[in-house]
């Protein structure tokens, strides 16, 4: 209801506005300035749906572009915890821009390589380059809510990007996917995998993501809400939800220590494919057999889809980070032209649970991939190619399952 309710008020605003009534400006939208600072009819049909792979979209956002000043400086984490960073969100942000008419000065994409006073300099050195926004993927919410405040203080707009930073600029945009659902697509895929595996009785190591990330939270909140009936009646055991991490080798010790102390544990639920990976590689060199140890993931990874096809791996979350990625770079044209972005393209909001706000979001949405949807999910997206995907051991399982 409210979202119809919003595109509803959108429609109305852009109606009034095509008429002449440009004092209409009480017009409901959520953003409190979007009154004063409307947007064009064109760019007001942008939504969080709008954004396909051949980012065709982009280029309803030209004259927007065309309005803007200053540079855009995207600010991604790290390159180990997944290769979405530097295989996709990196390219995607960049052809983005492009696509909306901006030239490869008017942006610049750096990576932290996992180091929060990287970030902060890489910032810096944006805003004396004269950026007017900044896109924050942040390694930790103190770190993002510090590099945000500095630049807030110099006038420069931010938007949180994939992670909420806790604590952030009060009326900034957040745009992710909706990561609760993250979570409650790996719970689920990791109950209908147990049955699947005839696992008869199911003890389930829990292992999440790092927790100075606010996703890894959210993801955590998503498939524990699916798996508690499960432990609560009894049918699942919950061997243990030790400390976090996005850092693979890290995530291989704390198995190996778990499995070490319950060799009983059977089943693994982690939120990524890398650390996934990680296990399997553990559990593999134990002798464990294909098709008998659920684990699960998340990001699409070659590694990852590749243990799905070996039936090492459930299944993965898949998000098409060129969504993402176009809907993070249509926000900053908005704030680079000093507007506000339309209520069609803010879908939702997030609460930011430090700053007792709630903040506007951009959130879209994942799609759980296993050996079945992979060849009309990530292959026809061109996330993988089928040829990198079926090499040796796994061709079989891709041609069963018409990956080609
Ligand atoms: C999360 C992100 C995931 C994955 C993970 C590890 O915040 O949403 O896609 O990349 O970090 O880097």
């Amino acid at each position: 209801m409210g979202l119809s309710l919003r595109r509803t008020s959108a429609i109305t605003a852009v109606l009034l506005l095509a008429i002449g009534l440009s004092a209409c400006s009480s017009s409901k939208t959520k953003t409190k300035t979007a009154a004063s600072t409307p947007t064009t009819a064109a760019a007001a049909s942008i939504s969080a749906t709008s954004f396909t792979s051949d980012f065709s979209a982009m280029a309803q956002l030209k004259s927007l572009a065309a309005q803007g000043k200053g540079k855009i400086g995207v600010l991604l984490p790290d390159t180990t915890t997944s290769a979405r960073y530097v295989n996709f969100d990196a390219p995607y942000l960049a052809k983005a821009f492009q696509a909306a008419g901006l030239t490869t000065s008017d942006f610049k994409v750096d990576n932290a390589q996992g180091k929060a006073s990287t970030m902060q300099t890489q910032a810096e050195a944006d805003i004396t380059e004269g950026a007017s926004v900044l896109v924050i993927d942040a390694l930790d919410s103190g770190s993002g809510a510090a590099i945000e405040a500095n630049a807030t203080s110099k006038g420069v707009k931010v938007i949180d990007y994939d992670r909420l930073v806790k604590g952030g600029t009060a009326g900034r945009v957040y745009v992710s996917f909706d990561n609760v659902s993250v979570g409650k697509l790996i719970g689920q895929g990791e109950v209908d995998c147990i049955s699947a595996w005839n696992v008869a009785k199911p003890n389930v190591l829990v292992m999440d993501g790092d927790p100075t990330d606010n996703n890894a939270s959210q993801f955590s909140q998503g498939y524990n809400g699916v798996l508690k009936p499960f432990f609560d009646n009894g049918s699942y055991v919950k061997v243990g939800e030790p400390a976090g991490t996005w850092t693979p080798s890290v995530a291989q010790t704390t198995f190996s220590q778990q499995y070490t102390a319950h060799p009983n544990i059977n089943s693994v639920v982690t939120p990524n494919d890398d650390n996934a990976n990680a296990v399997i590689s553990y559990l593999q060199s134990k002798q464990i057999k294909a098709k008998s140890f659920p684990t699960t993931g998340q990001d699409a990874s070659l590694s990852g889809l590749q243990n799905i096809l070996k039936d090492y791996q459930c299944g993965t979350v898949y998000k098409p980070v060129y969504t993402e990625a176009q809907a993070a770079a249509a926000i900053a044209l908005y704030l680079r032209a000093g507007q506000t972005a339309p209520s069609t393209l803010l879908n939702g909001t997030t609460r930011d649970t430090t700053a007792n706000a709630d903040v506007n979001s951009v959130l879209l949405t994942p799609v759980w991939v296993t050996a079945q949807n992979m060849a009309s999910t990530v292959v026809k997206d061109g996330a993988v190619k089928a040829s990198d995907l079926c090499v040796s051991a796994v061709a079989s399982a891709c041609s069963t399952n018409g990956i080609s």
